[in-house]
């Protein structure tokens, strides 16, 4: 609703995965040249864990846009299910015909079939199994199987798994120390540091605009949405949408470090606070705009965007 304000032609802090939105901090950067070159030179198995809202799956969609019809893709989404219907899924998900009644060993046959002849005719076939701290030991254990459909010089299927940071606690148990072995790539995603938040503000409203997004994030702002988000990317889409929205109502264009606690109170509860005053207007909030009598002074007290 305020995207002609400031001259944007889309929303650009939506919590959406979205590839064209993808913002790539070095460990972004890092993390997807990881995920490529395990597909695209048939490694086998990349692991990728990162905090909450982090950026895993906005990584596995721009990877799948990468791959583009280089690969064939398995995304598994929805992991609490059973061992068996985690084999049916990645099957139904590659296209592959398979009988409501077969059982593992035939699964496996007919995914075999249908991985070889991928490979002959030039592409790679992906599992990317997201949220993968919702699997359970046996569900690991069953997509190991998959590590072992290979070919005398390649791995045919190539396993993506990303998960929260728990998922590492699971993937030590004993039981699962065939898998570990054979991951051949890892890392871990941090939420970002201020100055990458920064540019990654800078480059989503960009991004959203008609050439020049017409507004301006005062250092002060930056600052105060670093404080709440901590640089999660998810927490930094919601308080910017959110200050965006602010700054409309009140017909500004400037984004200060007002404008951001009041979209901070408004919109994120407190669960810090008690019950009872979580929901209620954030005090530093208020006390600040009656306590900053020259806006203006933030202009000129360090960088904007
Ligand atoms: N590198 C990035 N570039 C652009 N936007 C990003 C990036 N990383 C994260 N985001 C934004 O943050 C939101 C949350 O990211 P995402 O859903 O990918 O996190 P996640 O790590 O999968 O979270 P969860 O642990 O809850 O599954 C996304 O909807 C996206 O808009
Ligand atoms: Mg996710």
């Amino acid at each position: 609703m305020y995207e002609a304000f400031y001259n944007l032609h889309t929303a650009p802090f939506q919590n959406t995965p979205n590839p064209r939105f993808f913002f790539e901090t070095e460990q972004h950067k890092e993390a997807l040249a990881k995920l490529e070159y395990t597909v695209r030179n048939r490694r086998g198995f990349a692991l990728i864990t990162g905090e909450i809202g982090a950026g895993k799956t906005t990584l596995t969609r721009t990877l799948i846009r990468r791959l583009g019809h280089d690969a064939r893709v398995a995304l598994i989404n929805n992991t609490r299910v059973s061992s068996q219907q985690l084999l049916r899924m990645i099957a139904s998900e590659f296209g592959v015909e398979a009988s409501q009644t077969a059982d593992k060993a035939s699964l496996l046959v007919t995914l075999k079939r249908f991985v070889e002849h991928q490979k002959m005719v030039g592409r790679n076939c992906v599992v990317i199994i997201d949220e993968g701290q919702c699997l359970s030991i046996d569900e690991f254990e069953e997509i190991r199987l998959l590590t072992n459909l290979e070919s005398e010089t390649d791995k045919l299927v190539q396993l993506l798994i990303l998960g929260q940071p728990e998922l590492r606690a699971t993937l030590r148990h004993p039981r699962l120390a065939p898998l570990i072995q054979r991951i051949v790539m890892y890392c871990h995603l941090q939420p970002m540091d201020f100055d990458d938040m920064t540019r990654y503000i800078a480059f989503r409203l960009v991004r959203a605009s008609n050439g020049r997004p017409n507004v301006d994030f005062s250092r002060n702002a930056l600052e105060a949405i670093y404080e709440r988000s901590k640089g999660v990317p998810r927490l930094v889409n919601l308080i910017c949408d959110n200050a965006l929205l602010v700054g409309y109502s009140g017909d500004s264009r400037l984004i200060d470090s007002r404008v951001v606690r009041r979209a901070i109170s408004q919109m994120l509860p407190n669960f810090e606070g008690s019950m009872t005053d979580m929901f209620q207007e954030d005090p530093v909030a208020s006390d600040a705009i009656s306590a900053d009598p020259q806006p203006q002074q933030e202009l000129d007290d360090g960088r904007r965007i």
